[in-house]
């Protein structure tokens, strides 16, 4: 396939990914705010037809605004999410209409359009990429609200997700020494990725796996939740003014039996499935009662995608694109799956899971590498830079595989819970 046709294809999967799961909400659903850090639904629809809009008529091809008038309301800087239900914002048809629009002139441009190397922008597509990501990152949000559904909650068309076809656990020791973090050579990788640079890491421990609800319940029913050593102070306040004893999502009956809460509906807690929706706190706190600690990025990163050979890998198993029995990714199964379900994605020092199913927390505050340069905009990744995100990496299971990959890097304030993340442990050597 030429890279024109990729494009169009990827594009195409987006938009029936992003309308697919919005087809079976009311109107009504579609607009109303679920959570107060969550946009209603419509905004991120239309959002994306508009960041599309920006990034591939305005600043591709130069042709102006037909919708100025709509183009503040859906700028994510302008409104923060708390504030999108009190906007005049497209309702859902008209979204759709207008997203339609959008979409039929970039084809247009498309089939004219040079990837002239000598502009950035366009070279290899890259903004193309950088728009089919944001069109699939917007779903995971979404997926995030819909999880967050009350009422008659939200019942997805799926398959379960495979059991375990082998017995994996325990930890393992990656060398010490040089590796080369981020990437040169990734066409669609974020500013935030480039520039690949050596680091040094000490020798470490690192789980095979991430934490399962098993693990996790052992750490909440030994009084993890009520013991401040094993707290960040930051995380002990949080804890404490909002009454978390558990993951969210988690209940426990007067029998002492484990339940969840997925999209609205109620279920038994499976216990071999990775921990989600602990945030940064929580995951910290477990590593500490565990003897252990998170790894930080690079620990993570080296991992996942340096042999022992001293060879960059994209994903644990390899360069090969992602597959079923590598990886749960893009809602194939609208959770996680068993630990041991993927063999076939084991890193190279044996570690499972590592891409798919759920984010995992790192110890690292999401900061930029050395000689790092905001493109296209600083308001992707460089404004974000500090102390107030954590990182997260390998995606999850609501990620698409053209949005995630070893290097890619995910961030977030500590304490979202929201999102579907996890974390493995690890320790010094
Ligand atoms: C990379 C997931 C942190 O959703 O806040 C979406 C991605 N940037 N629209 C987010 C993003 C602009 C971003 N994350
Ligand atoms: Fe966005």
């Amino acid at each position: 396939m030429d890279l024109k046709e990729r494009i169009a294809t990827e594009m195409e999967a987006g938009r029936n990914r992003s309308l697919t799961l919005l087809e079976p909400l009311s109107e009504a659903d579609q607009v109303k705010q679920h959570s107060p850090i969550m946009s209603p639904l419509v905004w991120d629809l239309a959002h994306v037809g508009n960041y599309e809009e920006l990034w591939l008529l305005q600043e591709v091809a130069g042709i102006p605004t037909t919708s100025p008038d709509i183009d503040g309301m859906y700028d994510a800087f302008e409104h923060p999410r708390a504030e999108r239900t009190q906007l005049p914002l497209l309702p859902p048809s008209e979204a759709r209409v207008y997203i339609a629009n959008v979409r039929g002139r970039v084809f247009d441009v498309l089939e004219k359009v040079e990837f002239e190397p000598a502009r950035p922008l366009v070279a290899d597509g890259y903004v193309y990429g950088m728009i089919v990501q944001h069109e699939h990152m917007h779903d995971e949000t979404m997926l995030a609200t819909l999880n967050l559904m009350d009422g008659e909650g939200y019942r997805p068309v799926t398959t379960p997700p495979p059991r375990a076809k082998a017995v994996v656990g325990g930890e393992v020791l990656v060398a010490g020494g040089p590796f080369v973090m981020g990437t040169g050579s990734e066409s669609w990788a974020y500013d935030n990725e480039k520039q690949a640079h050596t680091v040094n890491v000490a020798p470490f421990w690192i789980d095979v796996t991430p934490v399962t609800n098993a693990q996790y319940i052992e750490f909440v029913e030994a009084g993890g939740y009520d013991d401040p050593r094993f707290w960040d102070a930051r995380g002990w306040k949080w804890r404490t003014k909002n009454h978390v004893e558990m993951p969210q999502f988690w209940e426990r009956d007067g029998a002492g039996s484990w339940s969840r809460t997925r999209f609205g509906w109620l279920e038994p807690l499976p216990p071999d499935e990775p921990a989600q929706h602990v945030c940064w706190y929580e995951a910290d706190a477990f590593a500490r009662w565990a003897g252990k600690r998170l790894p930080t990025e690079a620990e993570w990163e080296k991992a996942a995608s340096w042999s022992p050979a001293g060879k960059k890998i994209r994903y644990p198993w390899g360069n090969n694109a992602p597959t079923e029995e590598r990886a749960n990714l893009g809602q194939r199964h609208f959770g996680p799956a068993s630990i041991g379900a993927y063999p076939g994605g084991a890193s190279p020092w044996g570690c499972h899971h590592m891409i798919g199913d759920v984010w995992e927390w790192t110890s690292s505050d999401f900061l930029p590498y050395p000689g790092f340069t905001a493109f296209p905009y600083p308001e992707y990744s460089e404004v974000f830079f500090g102390p107030k995100y954590k990182v997260l990496r390998g995606g999850s299971w609501a990620t698409h595989q053209t949005a995630v990959r070893n290097t890619f890097r995910n961030w977030d304030f500590p304490i979202r819970r929201q999102i579907f993340a996890g974390f493995r442990c690890a320790r010094d050597a």
